[in-house]
């Protein structure tokens, strides 16, 4: 098992990954006042046994998916928060994805001005990405992510055990953030790129997700509110990943992030920010996951979707992360008639 020490000014996060975190858990937690907040489908696999371990905890469990990372999830929460007299010493431990550990991260960041928060991600893209940094939100009338806050989680334990119940959907899901990671992460992507066939072997993915954790921790150090503009690499691929997920949402967060990394890959291109060997590492990094990008009818749609986005500074104009070359890029606004026409690009794929 690995520490990973995120020194941030709001207050320090542990991460603690590999296997022996869950029992690390165990021993972290076992003389606090505890709340687990999970979804259904976490519950089924790992209910029994949070309950044997913690039999005085409540358990709040939410049903499951984006479409429930809303304010009814979230006021259950803080409903279930106060019928169980939680107090400001008391932990709020996020058992499940990053859909559980959004909204329950935001209702610590709420509930009395701030309880405490652990995570225990049980996803890939939760454990590589989404448990760390401190981001917390729901999604609001349409809008990803809209209502949220900063707010670091003391601890994060973060074990492979929960990988072998995953659905494959669900692994693919967690490469779209590896990927991202790589695009930004030279060493990463070239490591991804060498060891292609082990991707799905969970040994891999282990070493894998400590990489990713470090690599987010050393961003997040640097510039943990998003102000600097520092950590706003960690968005690449968001602007249309986002905007084609509230525009479609069958397919999952990660997927989207992988089609969004593609369009803005070719768009990094096409307007002379990229060299076209850089774009093919890229697309070839992409590939690893998603083999072959799919069609989206109307997806000059998903422009409403992005004018939206947070990240953005002007109504009429949309901004993205895009990577220039080996771990280099930036952030480039452009007019939304413009990205309007590279979304039609994703209208022709055959
Ligand atoms: P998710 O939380 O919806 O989990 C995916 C599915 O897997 C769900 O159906 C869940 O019930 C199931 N599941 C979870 N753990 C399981 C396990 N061990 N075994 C079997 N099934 C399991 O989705 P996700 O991909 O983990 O997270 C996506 C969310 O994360 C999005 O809302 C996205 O906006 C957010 N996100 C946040 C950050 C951040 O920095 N806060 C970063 C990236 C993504
Ligand atoms: N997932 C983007 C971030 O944490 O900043």
């Amino acid at each position: 098992m690995q520490t990973i020490e995120i020194r941030t000014k709001s207050r320090p996060s542990t991460v603690l990954c590999g296997d022996g975190a869950w029992s690390a858990m165990q021993k972290f937690l076992h003389d606090k006042d505890v709340f687990f907040v999970t979804d259904t489908n976490v519950f089924r696999h790992y209910g029994e046994e949070v309950k044997s371990l913690f039999p005085q905890a409540h358990i709040c469990v939410l049903p499951a998916g984006e479409k429930n990372k809303n304010k009814n999830s979230l006021f259950r929460i803080l409903d279930e928060m106060l019928s169980a007299k939680l107090h400001r010493s008391s932990y709020v431990v996020a058992l499940g994805g990053g859909v559980i550990g959004d909204m329950a991260g935001f209702a610590a960041s709420i509930y009395m001005r701030g309880t405490h928060l652990v995570q225990i991600p049980t996803t890939l893209l939760s454990q590589v990405d989404s448990s760390v940094g401190g981001k917390t939100a729901i999604d609001y009338k349409k809008v990803k992510n809209v209502l949220g806050a900063f707010y670091q989680p003391e601890r994060v334990f973060c074990d492979p055990r929960f990988l072998s119940t995953l659905p494959a959907r669900e692994i693919k899901c967690g490469l779209g953030e590896i990927i991202k990671t790589g695009v930004l992460d030279g060493a990463l992507g070239d490591k991804l790129l060498q060891n292609a066939p082990r991707l799905h072997d969970l040994s891999f993915l282990q070493e894998i997700v400590s990489d990713c954790i470090r690599f987010k921790a050393r961003v997040v150090e640097q510039d943990e509110t998003e102000s600097s503009g520092i950590r706003k690499c960690l968005n690449l691929g968001h602007t249309t990943g986002h905007a084609l997920e509230l525009c479609y949402g069958r397919r999952s967060h990660g997927e989207y992030v992988l089609i969004g990394m593609w369009l803005e890959c070719l768009i990094a291109e096409k307007e002379g920010y990229a060299k076209k060997e850089h774009s093919d590492r890229v697309r070839s990094l992409i590939s690893l996951a998603e083999r072959r990008i799919p069609s989206f009818p109307d997806a000059r749609q998903c422009l409403r979707y992005a004018l939206l986005d947070k990240k953005n500074d002007r109504v009429d104009a949309i901004s993205m992360y895009i990577s220039e070359s080996y771990a280099k890029g930036r952030e480039i606004t452009l007019p939304c008639e413009k990205y309007a026409d590279y979304l039609a690009i994703l209208e022709k794929r055959q």
